[in-house]
């Protein structure tokens, strides 16, 4: 037995020692950690149980026969973290580049099948100069093969991706069809094709890191969600991710008690909300007075700044906000806020997290830009998206709530359950300024003094209770109008009497959301 024991020991020992102490010390100098140290990191302390270690690759195409791989440039297992199981997956650049090969691609398969299995979230950490070039279509079929799998385990299980080192190619788009992407700034690139391919092909001189690094993805493109600017942090972000989020999709998200009242009352709300209905705020500082313990967590806090998204509690359970942001573009929707907030929507509706939208917006974004760019489309997805949602929905309409952007934020016509409005909010097919230019338009043109003519119609409109929540409130499009102080209470009351909903949409395969 002794002889075998120190076998064993000897040969995990070849595989914790992944590419050698030289290509660990290169990974250090990088500033990056080994794929063991990272998942040390994420998971609570001692909980890894590692898989698969002894698994290795069977290529021998153009020199790798006889090459050693330990671990197969992967390291695969389960732990926990925060005391809830998780699967991961870290590949590790010091064993042939991270490159990933058929086996490689089994080793990560495994994890991704077993949290599907268990249903539990599945993390995977890249680090990897993609497809392994000696492999040909072995390491393109276990990208497919993962690819495959990310599409089915969406809506299921959450999936987070963190990039902590190249990811070229095809690669990217597991990452991409994952639920949340998390970049470390300096260290990790995601793109299709590399400066070197578009230089030769369109001429243009681009840098990895401004072609795809942290900062261009969770500034332009909107393909990464958070960006920190070392591993550490990056890894903090993921596990505070998770501590809103449920298991899988027939789990509701734990309940963290953060001794918060829920009847707790915010004088200060009120004085927010400026006098001047043109006047911006950030609706970051009204969130937080709302949430429990002020903890509001922001996705994608830096692209699409006009619309906030992120998670908080209420009475010590997770929901999902999404806010205009007057502070920005006026809070206005266009092609990217819609796509922003409308796969949050999705994401927190495939995982019984409750919907509390407040709403500040004077429309859509006009513009040959925004027209040509698919306006129509992209904003599109968000009716379909809070349309489609079957959680829990409250909106409070907090200032303006102007035509098709008061529909698009979770108006009772899409379904909202409760909506509730400031006295501040002003409820209409456009602002005064612009109805009382196309209303009153030949009074305007053939008054003697047009300026003073279209003061006084402005003036009409106003007082013809147009900017003002009562209108709905007649209607009962809005279920309450609400003193601002109010707003934590009623939303945590509103929470708790929908937590025995239950809403199923038309049966069907699937329905097919605009793209
Ligand atoms: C095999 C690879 C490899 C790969 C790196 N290595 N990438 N081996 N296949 N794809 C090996 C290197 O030979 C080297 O081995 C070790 O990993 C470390 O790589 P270095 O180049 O020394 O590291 P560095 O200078 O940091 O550069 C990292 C890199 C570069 C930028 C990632 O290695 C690189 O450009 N690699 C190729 C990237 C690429 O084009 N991949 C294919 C993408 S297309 P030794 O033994 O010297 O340590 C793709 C298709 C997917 O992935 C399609 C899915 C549908």
């Amino acid at each position: 037995m002794d002889g075998k024991l120190k076998e064993l020991e000897e040969r995990r020992a070849k595989v914790l020692a992944g590419g050698g102490p030289k290509r660990i010390a290169a990974q250090h100098a990088k500033g990056k950690k080994t794929a063991r140290e990272r998942i040390e990191a994420l998971l609570d302390s001692g909980s890894f149980v590692e898989l698969d270690a002894f698994v290795e690759h069977r290529c021998t195409d153009l020199g790798m026969e006889g090459v050693e791989a330990p671990g197969e440039g992967v390291v695969i297992g389960y732990g926990t973290v925060n005391g809830r199981t998780v699967y991961v997956f870290a590949q590790d650049f010091t064993v042939i580049g991270g490159s990933l090969g058929e086996m490689h691609a089994a080793k990560i398969c495994k994890a991704m099948d077993m949290a599907m299995k268990v249903g539990c979230p599945c993390i995977g950490i890249n680090d990897s100069g993609g497809a392994r070039i000696q492999e040909g279509v072995d390491a393109l079929s276990g990208y497919g093969d993962i690819f495959y799998r990310n599409t089915l385990a969406s809506g299921v299980v959450p999936q987070i991706s963190v990039i902590m080192g190249p990811c070229a190619g095809g690669a990217v788009y597991s990452p991409a069809l994952t639920d949340f992407v998390f970049m470390t700034e300096g260290s990790s690139n995601m793109f299709i094709t590399g400066p070197q391919v578009i230089k030769a092909v369109t001429g243009e001189d681009v840098s990895a890191e401004d072609l795809g690094g942290a900062r261009v993805h969770t500034e332009v493109s909107g393909v990464a969600h958070f960006r920190y600017a070392l591993e550490d942090a990056t890894i903090e972000g993921i596990r505070k991710l998770l501590s809103f989020l449920p298991q899988n999709n027939i789990e509701d998200a734990p309940i963290v008690s953060t001794g918060d009242d829920p009847n707790r009352l915010d004088p200060e709300l009120a004085a927010i909300m400026p006098d001047s209905p043109n006047k911006p705020y950030d609706v970051r500082s009204i969130i937080s007075r709302v949430v429990d313990a002020k903890d509001f967590f922001e996705i994608q806090p830096d692209y699409a700044k006009n619309i906030v998204t992120g998670f908080a509690r209420l009475s010590g359970r997770s929901i999902g906000i999404i806010a205009n942001q007057p502070q920005v573009m006026a809070g206005v929707l266009d092609i990217n806020a819609s796509d922003k907030a409308s796969r949050f929507i999705r994401f927190c509706d495939s995982f019984n997290i409750p919907l509390v939208t407040f709403a500040d917006t004077a429309g859509y974004l006009p513009g040959v830009g925004q027209e040509h760019g698919g306006v129509i489309r992209h904003g599109a997805k968000l009716l379909y998206a809070y349309s489609e949602a079957t959680v829990p929905k409250l909106t409070v309409i907090l200032r303006k709530a102007y035509g098709g952007a008061y529909i698009a934020m979770c108006s009772r016509h899409l379904g909202a359950d409760q909506v509730l409005a400031w006295p501040t909010a002003e409820i209409a097919v456009m602002g005064p300024e612009g109805a009382a230019n196309i209303i009153f338009k030949k009074e305007i043109d053939e008054a003697s003094d047009p300026a003073a003519t279209r003061a006084e119609k402005i003036a009409d409109y106003k007082k013809s209770c147009f900017a003002n929540p009562y209108k709905a409130a007649v209607r009962g499009y809005v279920d309450d109008v609400i003193d601002p102080r109010l707003t934590r209470a009623r939303l945590a009351s509103a929470l708790s009497m929908l937590l025995g909903k239950r809403q199923t949409n038309p049966s069907k395969k699937h329905g097919n959301i605009p793209v």
